[in-house]
């Protein structure tokens, strides 16, 4: 059966009181929120629908340059959760199979979570499938509310619940699961006579009751992955939780991570066995990285890197949008960015690759062959090429490409004037 995507991305996220940002767009490590959700659904639905509202321009650019199954629809006003996914019926018009409902703002669901979501919506042939947990802390959530006979009966706001209500621990985590046929005219029936006068999309369960339809709720057993963010607090709190996730899967597959509680690595990063990561490392984005590097104390890569096997990336070392080959080592203090390292290269501490034109606001880059030995405090100025073999003497500004097996050397001679000082002395 098909399976469609709707995605909310259109609420302005006042508890983050952003300016500049629209809270969807936020990032942990490096990714939006709003890409971990996608990520999560494009493996196994044929279409998403964002739906955008509040910096509308800047999330549809987002979604335009990053996924192409993806299209935004505009929802403006934005007038609640149930009429942002009532933007959608016009698309989906004579559209008979499953739709899954999800929140820009809860990225550390997983994609399996999601998949055994709508597995457990058709082995129970629901109608209507909605996502809950159990938190300890319920606050800001939405109340399950059940039957006596434990069937579903409705889902009720914090700011609409009763004293009672507020004390239920079982939250809605805004996942939903439907058969779009059955349910797409409960959208044009939502009222907004509740606390915040909006249309929610909650309601649809207690409308899927009314209409005697299979309304179920799966319950969630990690409630960690449906945090919701709606702070700057929520937003720290989940990248500490994704963090330590993914650290979890690294030492589990054979990486050596010497002080979780100072590194950070990316979702999307892959990691090579007996690789150590040194403390207060920091990788974000994509990047790939072989079998038995050593990358740290204090390294920092900024995605869109990837590092062969037998690397060595130092402290305070910086590396983004660069290949570095196997056996090669970026010692102590560099910047190595849109650049290319061949294997048995060696970077002397402080050199940088120059690979930024301020004035033409361009991006040059440098690529190093095989054996290139490039001395301390070196500046590599893109675009260049040093051919294999090729060394640079410490202290090099190197504008030109360097032939094979050369020796580059851009300092002027030493001079040593004996006696120099005691005679200023005297
Ligand atoms: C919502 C649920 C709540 C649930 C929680 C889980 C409703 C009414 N409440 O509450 O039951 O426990 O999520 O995290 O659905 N959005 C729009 N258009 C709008 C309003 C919101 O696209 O008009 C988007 C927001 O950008 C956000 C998502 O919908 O991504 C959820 O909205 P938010 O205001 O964060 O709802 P919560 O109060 O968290
Ligand atoms: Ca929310």
């Amino acid at each position: 059966m098909d399976i469609k995507a709707v995605i909310l991305a259109a609420g302005k996220g006042t508890r983050m009181k952003s300016e500049t940002t629209p809270k969807v767009l936020h990032e942990i490590m490096g990714k939006t929120l709003l890409g971990y959700v996608l990520d999560n659904v494009k493996n196994f639905v044929s279409e998403e629908f964002v739906i955008v509202g509040h910096h509308a321009q800047e999330v549809e650019d987002f979604v335009k340059n990053n996924y192409d199954n993806a299209k935004t629809v505009l929802q403006s006003p934005q007038l609640g959760t149930g009429h942002a996914v009532s933007m959608v019926c016009p698309s989906l018009e004579n559209y008979d199979g499953l739709v899954l409902i999800l929140c820009g703002d809860t990225p550390l669901v997983r994609e399996e979570t999601l998949k055994a979501f709508v597995e457990f919506h058709k082995s129970h042939n629901s109608d209507l499938t909605v996502m809950s947990t159990i938190f300890d802390n319920p606050t800001n959530y939405g109340r399950i509310i059940r039957e006596a006979d434990n069937s579903l009966k409705c889902i009720v706001e914090e700011k609409d619940a009763t004293p009672e209500q507020k004390a239920v621990k079982e939250v809605n985590a805004g996942i939903y699961c439907l058969n779009w046929a059955k349910i797409k005219s409960a959208f044009g029936q939502l009222k907004s006579n509740n606390a915040q006068g909006e249309y929610y999309l909650t309601d649809i369960i207690s409308w899927g009751k009314e209409q005697k339809l299979n309304v179920n709720a799966y319950i969630l057993e990690d409630s960690d992955e449906i945090y919701g963010i709606n702070s700057r607090l929520n937003l720290a709190e989940a990248t500490k939780m994704m963090n330590r996730r993914n650290l979890e899967k690294y030492m589990i597959n054979g990486v050596t991570i010497v002080d979780p509680d100072s590194t950070w690595i990316s979702e999307d990063t892959e990691i090579g066995q007996d690789t150590i990561i040194y403390p207060a490392t920091y990788i974000e984005g994509k990047n790939k990285i072989g079998k038995n590097c050593k990358i740290g104390p204090c390294a920092h890569l900024r995605g869109g890197v990837e590092i062969v096997d037998n690397v060595k990336v130092g402290n305070f070392v910086e590396v983004k949008k660069a290949k570095i080959s196997s056996n090669t080592n970026v010692g102590h203090l560099s910047y190595i960015g849109d650049a290319e390292l061949g294997e048995h290269v060696n970077i002397g501490a402080g050199t940088i690759t120059a690979n930024y034109d301020p004035l033409s606001k361009t991006k040059s880059k440098t690529i190093l062959k095989d054996n290139v030995k490039i001395g301390s405090n070196s500046v590599l100025v893109a675009p260049v090429t040093v051919e294999e073999g090729a060394n640079v003497g410490a202290g090099g500004i190197i504008t030109k490409d360097i032939p094979s097996w050369a020796l580059a050397i851009t300092r002027s001679p030493l001079k040593i004037l004996e006696n120099w000082v005691k005679k200023k002395i005297r």
